[in-house]
Order: C-alpha cells, then sequence, then structure tokens
C-alpha cells in the first residue's frame, strides 16, 4: 500500500550558515525521505529558514542593513549548501513569509478561542544600551547555584542548573556588556495544565517518541503541572506583531514550528493541491527530524499548537544526538567548525553522506566526527569494497554486454535480494549504521566472489570469454543490488552507475530481476578516493587566513592525527593473497638500495594525456633546480586536479626515457596492482628533495 508521508527537519536559523553539525540532521532526513520514496510512497519534504528573533535583528543592525536583507542573504546561501549535499526537499521556504502568518493568525484565533491565552505582567531583563529586552541566551552571568562564570541566562554548563535570566548573578548583555536592568513587560502566555491530560498521553502512548525521550518528558515536565507559555515578546522585535495585542510580539518559538505547515501550504499552491490533505488528513504520516536542544519545544508545545489548531499531530518524532569532532564540540579557535560551504572546497558531499549514515542509529546518542575513521570509511568500505566492484567488472564486457540468461552464481543474488525487507526495516528506524553494514556483507561476498573468478586471468584466454561474460555478469547484478541499496545514502553514485549499467536503480524492487543481455556503457570513474591532506586542509582554525593547508608547527591537533594515522585501505582492498601473487623479489644489498635516489617531490602540474589510457602527466618538483616531467600509469586512480600540490616519492636518478608522449624523467612510487593504484605520502614536515633512507 503506498503511504502519504510529510517529512520536515528543523528550520535552520537564518542568523548563520549551514555546519557539518547541521549537516547530521538534513542528510540522515534526506536519507529517510529518498528511502520512503525510492520505495514508491508519496512523501513531501519540507523545510524553510527559521528567521525571527533577537539574534538577527540585532545581528542585522551590525552590520548596518535591514533583517530582510540579511535573512534574504542567508535563503540563497542555506539553499545552495543544502542542493550541493542533495538535500532534496520539495519546498523550501521562510517563517518571515504571508503563508506563515496567516496560518500563525489561525492558531492564535484557536488559542483564545479556548481560553488558553492569559496576559500577565513580568520583570525582564533590559539592556540600557541596546535599548532591547534580553532573550535569556544573551544574558551571561555567574551561576546562582554553583557560581561558574559566564553562563547563559537558561541554564548552567557546569553544573547542569536551570533558573530564569532574573537569578544569574553579576550578569551582563551579551551584545553591549552592560549589565541588565529589570523592566516590568505585559506578556502574553499560553496555559498548558488544560492540555496536560492530552500531553501526558500523546507523549507516553502513541508511540511518536523514541523511548527515552517519552521517559525523560515524563520525568522532568510531566510530573509536575506544566509552566504555562510565554509567547510573546515585547518591541524591538523583528518577528509577526500579535494583531491581538499592543507593541508585542510572538515569540520565535511560537511562529517557527508553525513555518513548517506554511511551507506546506506555499508547496500546495505552488503544485495545486490542498493543505488538508497533508495536515488533517489522517491517512498522511508526519515525521519530524530534529536534534535533542529543541527536544521540549517539539513535544511539548509544538503538540499543543497542533491539537488545539485541528492539525494531526505527528506520527514520529525522530530526535539525533549532537556532532562532536575528535571528541569534542565544534570549535571554531581549533577550527573544528567546519561550515558546509568549506567542506564542499575540499571534500565531496557523497563522503559525507556514506559517513554519517555509517554512524547514525535511531538512538540520540552523540556522533563523533572522527578524520581517520571518514577517510577510512570512504576509501576502504565506499571506494575499495563498493565502487571498486564496477571498475573490476565493467572494463571486461565494455564490448559484450551482459550475458543473455544470468548465470548460476552459487545463490549471491538471491541471499542479496532476500535481505530487502531486513534492509528496509534497518532504513525505516533510521538505523542507516545498520543498513550500510549489511550492504558491507554483500560487498564483502561481491568481492571474494570476483577473487574467486580472478577476471583478469580469464580475460588472457580467449577461448574463456563466455565465462569471463559470466562472471562480470554475476558482479555487475551484485553491484547494481548494492547500489540499489545505498542509493537513499548516495544518490548521485547511484546516477551515474545506473548510465554505466544502462539501467536505473531508482526502485527498490528492482533488486529482485537481474539484469541480463543488457549493454555496459564506458566505463568512467565513479568517485575517487579521499585524500588525507584534503580532509586536513578543511580544519582551519579561524584566525589562519585562507584555506590552504597549515605549515607543520600550527597544525590544529586533529589535522596532525588524521596525517599520522596509517591508510589501511590497501590491505582492505587487495585479496589476502596479494604476496603469494606478486613474491618477494631476491635479496640485495645495502649498496644495491643505496644506488635508487628515492626523493620527496611535489605535484606542480598534473594533466591527462590524450590517447593514453592509463597515463598522467606530472610536473614534479625537488624543491630546488629543474621541475621534472614524469608520466605516472594512475589516471583512473586519481583525479589531475586532486594531485596538485601533494607530496608524493619519486625515484629521482632513474635514467630518462623517451615515450611516445614525451620524455620521462623519473617514476613516481605507487603500491597495489589492476588498476588500484595508491600513491604514498610523506608525514607532515617532509620536504620536496628530502632523500628516503
Ligand atoms: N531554528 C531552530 C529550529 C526551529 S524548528 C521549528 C534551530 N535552528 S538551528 O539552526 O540551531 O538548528 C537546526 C537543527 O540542526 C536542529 O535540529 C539542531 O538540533 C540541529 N543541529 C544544530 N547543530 C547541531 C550539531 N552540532 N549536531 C547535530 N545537530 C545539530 O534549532
Ligand atoms: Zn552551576
Amino acid at each position: 500500500m503506498t503511504r502519504q508521508i510529510l517529512v520536515t527537519s528543523a528550520l535552520p536559523y537564518a542568523n548563520g550558515p549551514i555546519h557539518l553539525g547541521h549537516l547530521v540532521e538534513y542528510i540522515q532526513t534526506d536519507i529517510f525521505v529518498r528511502f520512503q520514496r525510492l520505495r514508491g510512497h508519496q512523501v513531501a519534504y519540507l523545510c524553510a529558514d527559521d528567521t525571527h528573533g533577537t539574534a538577527i535583528m540585532i545581528r542585522a543592525q551590525k552590520e548596518g542593513r535591514s533583517p530582510e536583507q540579511l535573512i534574504a542573504e542567508t535563503a540563497v546561501a542555506h539553499q545552495r549548501d543544502f542542493a550541493a549535499f542533495g538535500v532534496s526537499f520539495d519546498h523550501y521556504g521562510s517563517t518571515n513569509s504571508p503563508a506563515n502568518y496567516e496560518v500563525c493568525t489561525g492558531i492564535w484565533r484557536d488559542l483564545r478561542a479556548a481560553n488558553l491565552v492569559v496576559e500577565r505582567s513580568v520583570e525582564r531583563l533590559y539592556d540600557p544600551v541596546q535599548k532591547t529586552f534580553l532573550a535569556d541566551r544573551f544574558v551571561v552571568g555567574e551561576c546562582p547555584r554553583c557560581t561558574t562564570k559566564d553562563q547563559y541566562g537558561d541554564s548552567c554548563e557546569a553544573c547542569g542548573a536551570t533558573y530564569t535570566a532574573t537569578e544569574l548573578k553579576n550578569p551582563r548583555s551579551v551584545h553591549s556588556g552592560a549589565p541588565p536592568e529589570l523592566r516590568l513587560s505585559q506578556q502574553l502566555f499560553v496555559k498548558l495544565t488544560p492540555l496536560q491530560t492530552f500531553l501526558t498521553e500523546w507523549t507516553q502512548r502513541s508511540g511518536a517518541l523514541q523511548t527515552e525521550i517519552a521517559n525523560y518528558l515524563a520525568g522532568h515536565f510531566l510530573d509536575k503541572p506544566l509552566q504555562d507559555w510565554d509567547v510573546s515578546r515585547p518591541a524591538p522585535y523583528f518577528g509577526f506583531a500579535i494583531p491581538d495585542a499592543k507593541d508585542q510580539f510572538w515569540y520565535v518559538w511560537f511562529d517557527a514550528p508553525i513555518g513548517y505547515i506554511a511551507s506546506t501550504q506555499e508547496w500546495c499552491a505552488r503544485t495545486g493541491q490542498s493543505l488538508d490533505h497533508w495536515w488533517k488528513n489522517p491517512q498522511c504520516e508526519i515525521v519530524h527530524f530534529l536534534g535533542k536542544d529543541i527536544t521540549y519545544f517539539h513535544t511539548l508545545f509544538w503538540p499543543a499548537l497542533l491539537h488545539v489548531g485541528g492539525y494531526q499531530l505527528p506520527k514520529r518524532v525522530q530526535i539525533h544526538g549532537f556532532l562532536r569532532v575528535g571528541g569534542e564540540k565544534m570549535s571554531k579557535s581549533k577550527g573544528t567548525f567546519v561550515t558546509a560551504a568549506r567542506y564542499l572546497e575540499h571534500l565531496d558531499p557523497e563522503w559525507l553522506r556514506y559517513y554519517y549514515a555509517s554512524k547514525l542509529s535511531s538512538k540520540i546518542d552523540d556522533l563523533d566526527f572522527q578524520p581517520d575513521e571518514f577517510v577510512g570509511k570512504v576509501n576502504s568500505d565506499l571506494v575499495g569494497r563498493v565502487v571498486n566492484l564496477a571498475s573490476r567488472a565493467a572494463r571486461f564486457v565494455e564490448s559484450s554486454g551482459l550475458s543473455a540468461r544470468y548465470p548460476d552464481d552459487g545463490g549471491l543474488f538471491a541471499t542479496a535480494a532476500s535481505l530487502r525487507e531486513t534492509l528496509a526495516t534497518a532504513y525505516e528506524a533510521c538505523d542507516f549504521r545498520e543498513a550500510t553494514r549489511l550492504v558491507m556483507t554483500l560487498a564483502d561476498a561481491a568481492n571474494e566472489y570476483v577473487e574467486s573468478k580472478a577476471p583478469w586471468t580469464l580475460k588472457k584466454d580467449p577461448a574463456r570469454s563466455a565465462e569471463l561474460q559470466d562472471v562480470c555478469t554475476v558482479v555487475l547484478n551484485l553491484f547494481h543490488q548494492i547500489i540499489v541499496y545505498l542509493q537513499p545514502v548516495l544518490p548521485q553514485l547511484a546516477a551515474k552507475a545506473g548510465a554505466l549499467l544502462g539501467s536505473p536503480c531508482d526502485r527498490w524492487e528492482l533488486v529482485t530481476t537481474p539484469l541480463v543481455g543488457t549493454r555496459i556503457a564506458k566505463f568512467e570513474h565513479l568517485m575517487t578516493r579521499v585524500e588525507v591532506a584534503k580532509v586536513q586542509a578543511m580544519f582551519v582554525p579561524e584566525s589562519a587566513t585562507g584555506t590552504t593547508p597549515l605549515p607543520a608547527p600550527t597544525t590544529p591537533p586533529i589535522a596532525a592525527a588524521v596525517l599520522s594515522s596509517s591508510d589501511t585501505l590497501s590491505s582492505d582492498t587487495l585479496s589476502s593473497d596479494t604476496l603469494s601473487r606478486e613474491p618477494l623479489a631476491a635479496e640485495i644489498s645495502i649498496d644495491d638500495f643505496q644506488k635508487i635516489d628515492l626523493r620527496i617531490a611535489k605535484v606542480i602540474a598534473a594533466e591527462a594525456v590524450p590517447d593514453a589510457k592509463k597515463l598522467l602527466r606530472l610536473t614534479l618538483s625537488l624543491g630546488s633546480g629543474p621541475t621534472r616531467n614524469v608520466f605516472a600509469g594512475i589516471k583512473g586512480a586519481y583525479e589531475p586536479d586532486q594531485l596538485v600540490g601533494r607530496l608524493v616519492v619519486m625515484v629521482a636518478n632513474l635514467a630518462p626515457r623517451k615515450m611516445k608522449f614525451g620524455m620521462s624523467e623519473g617514476m613516481v612510487i605507487a603500491a597495489g596492482t589492476d588498476g588500484h593504484v595508491f600513491l604514498l605520502s610523506p608525514d607532515v614536515g617532509a620536504e620536496p628533495g628530502h632523500r628516503l633512507h
């Protein structure tokens, strides 16, 4: 049965750029959305910028422009970043839209009609310099319980105490540094106690929440009468003026979640659908994705608003943990606060999608970005175990195409197909770690098959061409299944693989029918390996200028960790019998070795050699003296652009050799065989010209 699913990610604040932490959420949601689409369900994926509040107002003021200008610029940047990471929203709106004002007004009217709005005068902190009331997060001072300095106005990071901003000792405004004054303000509150039974029932028994979340709410909020919720803010405030209250604005957390509905409204208007079909239809499953920091807004206030406004409640609220980098909170000064834009300057977005998928479960645990793990997962799992399957088989059937009948494969295809329900369950639960783990077991089985059949050996014997075609047919079919299963995670790779195989990878059930008799396109590179140096280059402390990698002494710890880690991919991608395939050479003396002058060299330029299948032309520098022109058989394994600037090891005293394409003045050292070539890099500190001893 086709399901109808409305999915949202939290609306990012318009006062800052999208960063790697945000992407945990948007990538997670997008994988879920693409999985549902792959299964043939009807999905609407909606989001918007969250534009209101004091922070945006003050930033715009500082920058000498209007909040509207600021949010318009951010909207473009956010959407550009999301598009680059393949996040496939059906509509991306803004909370500062006429549609949002309209939905807010409707819900407000319903709250008034239900007698849930009360007015009270409260003391609030006021910044006499900025002439604005101060939200909790904009006051810092000493914790009233443990006296730790520099704590925010709502809670203490040292002892965990929660309090109101007026209780802080020695408070000051983060905007002006001035001590805030207490001023009376008339505020509007939404009463929640009349909804307490409903909220208890929904949070504890609807099944919409993860157990940990339901328990947290029961233990921290629902165990006593719920406090009234202060939903108004005095002028000046950047937001919507409350239609029936003088000089009062809706607090940003009132209109932000309503933005989910407003974004749907805009999408419906654009596509000729009815909003009620999505938000007032019990058949439609509403699923929210969000981080643990905003649990309380989405699991108490938001259901209250939906309930009173007559909208459907979410079927599921999927809450995730926070991203840390190298075990610590992201930090600008350490260079671990990486924006989406900075990541894109250095690395392929699909690598991050795969990396996050391989770490995300349905739990709320935090997630740690570990640079070596990132390199390992991309290079040995994704490229080494999955992508290489295609490169090991496709080139042998470029002219013949696939066999007309699917050959006997000892049950491999059937086993992979039979995993689809288990895999679907893992995806449905957002246990993407389990989903990718299962797919990797399929890749392992496929690689064992390749090793045992050794198509590169069959290729040498023309009498065995039919056997070669059958082996490649099996391998490419197993590859196709794997790619269909990974399509939600790696949509771009799936599109390229579909083009190679001449059959799309866009329906889950495709895994049950083997591809036979089809043509295979000319093999093109599907995905390159990540280079450690590029990951290093991404982690640049804010004080450093530009985005070039830092010289060794100032290298941030995180980057040092990357570089000192050994690259484990060759042992994973090559079979264990590498030694028997290429036995050790005869013993030599130290003098023999000394004859070979191995040097560190820097790649100054790299380009493909037209007409040469395997060669790249490299211009190498030894630090001084003339540059060397070297042809290296690494096309296909490396993009020329990737190589420029990196260090390699070269045989510097090899006699120049005239080749068809020009003189080769040396040789670059690499490991591996059969198109699986791995250049060697020195650790940090080595320089062009250094000799290897
Ligand atoms: N504007 C609010 C959400 C309103 S929803 C009606 C907000 N914005 S945010 O930009 O701070 O965060 C957007 C989403 O990204 C939130 O779900 C938040 O939890 C998530 N993340 C922000 N930083 C994150 C990490 N470092 N790690 C993981 N998720 C993070 O909150
Ligand atoms: Zn404290």
